[in-house]
């Protein structure tokens, strides 16, 4: 109090007297004369998903956030799995991501996560068709597995060898941005290797991927000004932009250049790359036009959903199995299984199919994932009033917004115990995986627009998951404060500062 001047007193004052006479509480958040909850939002920006868990749990499942008068900012929150049922799948139609997404994520261009209507509709089949393509899941099969044992462990063999201290986040974050850009575009950008070079695409992503999160908590007319100025994070982001469109310009180039020689299908009985499917596929591509701005932007949008969530989920998952040592047992007891009998219990790397069958590892990964989900937020602008199951009113100009990391986290939900990671409630009975409907599991959205790139993912989380834990042991460094960021990718705020010991002598 000390510390308080006389001007912030009497601010203070006249807050209270404001909130007095014409604000109102709700639930957690004070609700301002012209300003609405915007203050409280702000105020808790650096712990926003737990504070909107908290909301979200005291209020039921379904909360109102009010935004500043005329600003359009007026926001539903919800948990409530009927409510996600309802704007997923049962009145899908009303719910699009809507014009103001689409503002928000311009940089995305028209590809598919920033499409809706007939454009999705035609991305969304040309890409489902090619992803679920036996040649591109060979090609991801190779890939995922060449990564681990080529880029992965040499670096985990050094570290380990010198006795660094490595931030286990970065390295996920240079194994998924090469394994995606390969799956995407064929070429390996070669982030992963001991040397951690900075790659400007990485960095251009991570730009742009910040300045978004900031379009969604200050209004329109602001970050529009600062785009206009060029100030802030609009600099950051246009700038962004230019490397991005560069890189990727690039890419195509190259890639058209080298179908025209012949080159790029010489390896196909390794499977192909996207981009390769995309300009090869002509019969397919319902009324798209396959030219280099529907390619920048499908390359895009796929770097995007493939980076950030696989990492996010690896990091995630690394750190909860090290902290319980439980359940590290019990996913080594688990891939011991997958080795034949006639060989040695030594250092291996597991293939695709030895991972596959496992049924405990892969229940980690959903409980980590349901904890930790690496899409924090969706949201959603209704096209016509409506009202939800939970009986809560939605208009066109108000955003319904699903927090995922609170829909984990709500004993409603998941019981008593759920925030607990337990990989037992994902068995069944009968020792199988249980299901559990998306609209209760959003971590890889629900109905339609249901994530394409779920098996790619599990097929990368397995392929590392099982290499670090069966060879390594991981220690979180002492002291080091594990914490979620602030973005629309859910981050560990200070990365994962680990040291790695090899659990094999033999090499
Ligand atoms: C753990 C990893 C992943 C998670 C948690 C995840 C989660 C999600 C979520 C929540 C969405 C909905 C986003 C929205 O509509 O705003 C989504 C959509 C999508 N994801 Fe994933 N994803 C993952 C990995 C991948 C990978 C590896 C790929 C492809 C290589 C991929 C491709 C896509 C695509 C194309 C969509 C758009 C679907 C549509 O709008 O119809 N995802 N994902």
């Amino acid at each position: 109090m000390a510390m308080l001047g006389y001007h912030e007193i009497i601010i203070a004052f006249i807050c209270f007297l404001l909130l007095f006479f014409f604000g109102s509480v709700d639930g957690l958040l004070w609700n301002w004369p012209l300003i609405g909850m915007l203050p409280g939002l702000l105020v808790n920006v650096h712990r926003i998903h737990d504070k909107c868990t908290e909301i979200l749990a005291q209020s039921g499942g379904t909360f109102l956030l009010k935004g500043p008068w005329l600003a359009n900012m007026d926001m539903l929150g919800t948990v409530d799995p009927a409510n996600v049922h309802y704007i997923m799948s049962a009145n899908f139609s009303n719910y699009p991501k809507g014009p103001q997404f689409l503002k928000i994520f311009d940089f995305l261009g028209d590809g598919i996560f920033n499409s809706d209507a007939d454009s999705w509709r035609n991305q969304r089949k040309l890409a489902r068709l090619l992803i679920a393509h036996q040649r591109f899941h060979q090609f991801l099969v190779k890939t995922s597995q060449d990564k681990v044992e080529k880029g992965l462990i040499p670096v985990l063999e050094h570290v380990s060898k010198q006795g660094l201290v490595m931030d286990l986040q970065d390295l996920f974050q240079r194994l998924t941005f090469d394994t995606t850009c390969m799956l995407v575009t064929g070429y390996d950008p070669g982030c992963l290797s001991i040397e951690l070079p900075d790659v400007p695409f990485s960095k251009a992503m991570d730009d742009a991927e910040e300045a978004v999160f900031t379009r969604h908590v200050v209004p329109e007319s602001i970050w529009k000004f600062q785009k206009w100025l060029g100030i802030g994070q609009e600099k950051k982001l246009s700038e962004a932009r230019e490397t991005l469109d560069h890189v990727i310009a690039k890419f195509i180039s190259t890639k058209k250049h080298e179908l025209s020689k012949g080159i790029a299908l010489m390896g196909e009985e390794e499977g192909v790359d996207l981009l390769t499917s995309y300009l090869c596929n002509d019969e397919a591509t319902g009324g798209l036009r396959c030219d280099d701005k529907f390619l920048r932007d499908t390359i895009l949008n796929f770097m995007i959903a493939g980076r950030d969530t696989t990492s996010s989920a690896l990091t995630w998952f690394i750190w909860l199995v090290s902290t319980h040592p439980i359940v590290e047992a019990n996913i080594r007891e688990e891939l011991k299984t997958a080795i034949p009998a006639k060989e040695d219990n030594n250092r291996r790397l597991f293939s695709v199919e030895e991972v596959n069958k496992l049924v405990y590892l892969h229940c980690a990964l959903c409980e980590s994932l349901r904890l930790y989900p690496p899409v924090p937020f969706q949201h959603k602008e209704p096209h016509q009033s409506d009202v939800l199951p939970s009986g809560h009113h939605v208009h066109p100009k108000m955003k319904v917004m699903f927090s995922l990391y609170a829909m984990g986290r709500m004993k409603f939900i998941w019981g008593d115990d759920c925030l607990e990671f337990k990989p037992e409630r994902w068995i069944s009975e009968q020792g199988t995986i249980k299901h559990e409907p998306s609209y209760k599991f959003l971590a890889f959205n629900a109905g339609p627009r249901t994530c394409l790139g779920k098996e790619v993912a599990f097929t990368q989380m397995k392929a590392v998951a099982a290499a670090i834990i069966h060879n390594y042991n991981v220690q979180v460094v002492e002291g080091h404060h594990v914490t979620p960021n602030v973005s629309i990718i859910l981050y560990m705020k200070h990365g994962l500062k680990v040291r790695v010991t090899k659990r094999w002598s033999s090499s």
